[in-house]
């Protein structure tokens, strides 16, 4: 059986706490973006802003990842590894997923930006796979089903565009832990799986390819990026929010 946790007013007050530095963290690291810069600088910058503020990049050992953030560009759908010879360029999308543990709390967020300009159908998909986020999570509510809101949600709006939903990878409960149940998918299930209570937190993250395509693969050597198969563009957003007793909370709101 499937245990999700209904987090307690002081857990809810300590994941708050993380969430909005992950927040601040995310808003300083894409400060940063412009050609030129490697995702091994964004990593650093990353790393010391959370050290300072008193708290741990998740992401450094976790499972054996060798970072303090992810950096995902272009067909790179979740999971890249900074590294030196990763350098921006104009056109590109990149992908900065941050994870802080403040007071043993975690707080999980992340967005794509473009490097310089981008076409329009890249901005396009940037545009819609926000949009698609921001829909899904207004629909949250107690008693309401957790596909109903998110995976339907998504899935219906972004029909029209033939873009593909990452099935593979999905959002998750958060805060005492990195990743908790439930299992949150970013597409229709046709199920009424999870029924929504207060205190309940969870990640929305839906990973958009600009082909009809969802399939990716793992890279085989390093174990973690993720590409897509046929080497279409990938964005994602990602918000960690809080079921309330009237709605919802989105804790990683700048
Ligand atoms: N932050 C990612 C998520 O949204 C997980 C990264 S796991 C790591 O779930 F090990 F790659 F950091
Ligand atoms: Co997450
Ligand atoms: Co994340």
């Amino acid at each position: 059986m499937k245990h999700i946790i209904i987090k307690s007013p002081a857990q809810v007050e300590g994941i708050r706490r993380s969430s909005k530095l992950a927040t601040e963290t995310l808003n300083f690291v894409a400060s940063l973006i412009k050609p030129g810069v490697s995702t091994l600088t964004l990593n650093d910058a990353a790393h010391q802003f959370i050290i300072d503020h008193h708290a741990i990049p998740a992401p450094l050992g976790y499972n054996g990842f060798p970072k303090s953030i992810c950096t995902s560009i272009n067909n790179v759908v979740c999971h890249g590894i900074p590294s030196a010879t990763d350098i921006l360029k104009k056109g590109d999308i990149i992908n900065i997923d941050i994870t802080t543990i403040l007071d043993s709390f975690y707080g999980d967020t992340s967005a794509t930006y473009p490097v310089g300009n981008v076409p329009e159908k890249t901005k396009k998909l940037l545009n819609r796979t926000k949009q698609a986020l921001d829909l899904a999570i207004a629909a949250l509510a107690p008693n309401k089903y957790l596909n109903r809101c998110i995976g339907q949600t998504i899935e219906e709006y972004l029909t029209p565009f033939n873009y593909g939903i990452v099935r593979m990878l999905g959002g998750h409960g958060v805060g005492v832990d990195f990743h908790e149940e439930p299992f949150v998918f970013h597409y229709n299930t046709h199920q009424d799986d999870v029924l929504l209570k207060p205190g309940m937190i969870f990640t929305v993250e839906p990973m958009v390819n600009s082909s009809p395509d969802y399939n990716v693969t793992i890279d085989k050597k390093d174990g973690w990026t993720v590409r897509t198969n046929d080497g279409a563009l990938s964005c994602q957003f990602e918000h960690t929010v809080l079921i309330t007793p009237n709605g919802h909370e989105i804790l990683t709101k700048l």
